[in-house]
């Protein structure tokens, strides 16, 4: 999608694929399964074996237990699986803007209202306002779900065990369920800690999304699981069975020889994310010093506020016509995203330098 979505004189840094040759693991367990000809349907417990153990290599936790897990298609099909089994039709779902485009557009879709609380202004979960949102909620009579984003797209926020804590605990209070979706888990920075929502304490009722989808560069392999935590195993035991058959089983073969021996290949990745982050600030503040850029640790997708630029609500529209590179505008991320724009770094340096130049160069256009 990002290489063919614009014309040839675009260079593009915007939607989440990254710019990577698929991991010899994978590459060698698909030729292999395709030589097989096992090429049917998918079945049984090996993906959340896998992604168990790599739980408990990565982050120390023994959570992820195949009892208490399921394989969906995708994430976003996940999440809306998971949403239906906690929610009713016309039933709330908060989510805290800027978020991933589709929290809206899905949620939408199934017959739900979105219901935004904003993070702060550090791009992070604003706890106050979360309340008063939880509480005019209670005072409709009405309590739904909170979808929650960790790592936060598009902030890059990881959210720490004392966070997670506090958002089980509010949630609780207000009988409100929470759904995570933690598909950028594994793009945590070296050196940075990820915390699992459902290993914190309060939060067993929590239902959770996993995928190798992004840090392995797969959404072209769909699959995905879904996790319950030991209170709301019996909600997922309720999800229809059909769902199950949805994933691919070429995904589920991909995304577990990713777990299983991908790990060099992610420490690899992650080094050079390292290094693109630190390039990107240096872009920044020689092309465009007007940019302010809070680079967090999860996430190859870097938030970008350009509104001191002057190129009105929209940026990225004047990136594209006038630099003919294409980022991610910020509206569609809901409050908060206008004047904004997200930048994928999961690119080469060059490439990366280059798009910041024509960032620069659509700017000197419009002044
Ligand atoms: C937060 C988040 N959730 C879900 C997805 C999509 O995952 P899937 O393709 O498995 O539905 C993305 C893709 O970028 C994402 O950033």
């Amino acid at each position: 999608m990002k290489w063919r979505q614009y014309p040839e004189d675009v260079l593009p840094v915007w939607v989440a694929e990254m710019d990577v040759a698929t991991p010899e693991p994978v590459a060698a367990a698909l030729v292999d399964a395709v030589r097989r000809g096992d090429t049917g349907y998918p079945l049984g417990d090996s993906y959340a074996e896998a992604l168990g153990g790599f739980a408990v290599r990565r982050w120390g936790w023994d959570g992820v237990v195949a009892e208490r897990a399921a394989i969906v298609p995708d994430v976003m099909l996940g999440v809306v699986e998971m949403l239906k089994l906690v929610t009713g039709p016309g039933d709330p779902v908060v989510v805290n803007p800027p978020v991933y485009p589709p929290f809206f557009d899905f949620v939408a879709h199934m017959d739900r209202e979105v219901v935004e609380a904003p993070l702060g202004g550090d791009g992070r979960i604003d706890f106050g306002v979360m309340e008063a949102v939880f509480g005019r909620l209670a005072g409709e009579g009405r309590r739904g779900a909170f979808l929650l984003c960790n790592p936060q797209n598009p902030t890059g926020a990881v959210y720490t065990r004392e966070e997670l804590e506090r958002v089980a605990e509010l949630t609780a209070a207000f009988g409100v369920r929470v759904v995570s979706d933690e598909i950028h888990a594994p793009l945590v920075a070296a050196g940075e800690k990820f915390t699992p929502y459902l290993s914190v304490a309060g939060a067993e009722d929590g239902l959770t999304l996993m995928s190798a989808s992004k840090g392995w560069n797969l959404a072209g392999l769909k699959a995905a699981v879904a996790i319950a935590g030991p209170a709301s195993a019996v909600d997922l035991a309720r999800m229809p069975e059909e769902v199950g058959h949805g994933p691919s089983h070429l995904g589920v073969i991909a995304h577990v020889a990713a777990l299983r021996e991908g790990g060099a290949w992610l420490d690899a990745l992650l080094a050079g994310l390292d290094e693109n982050r630190v390039l990107l600030g240096r872009l920044l503040a020689e092309y465009l010093p007007g940019v302010v850029w809070r680079p967090g640790p999860g996430t190859y997708l870097q938030w970008l506020d350009c509104r001191s630029l002057g190129l009105g609500d929209d940026p990225a529209q004047v990136f594209l016509e006038r630099g003919r590179v294409a980022v991610n505008s910020g509206i569609p991320f809901g409050s908060g995203g206008a004047g904004h724009v997200r930048i994928n770094i999961a690119t080469s340096p060059a490439i990366l330098t280059e798009a910041v130049e024509r960032m620069a160069t659509a700017v000197a256009s419009v002044r």
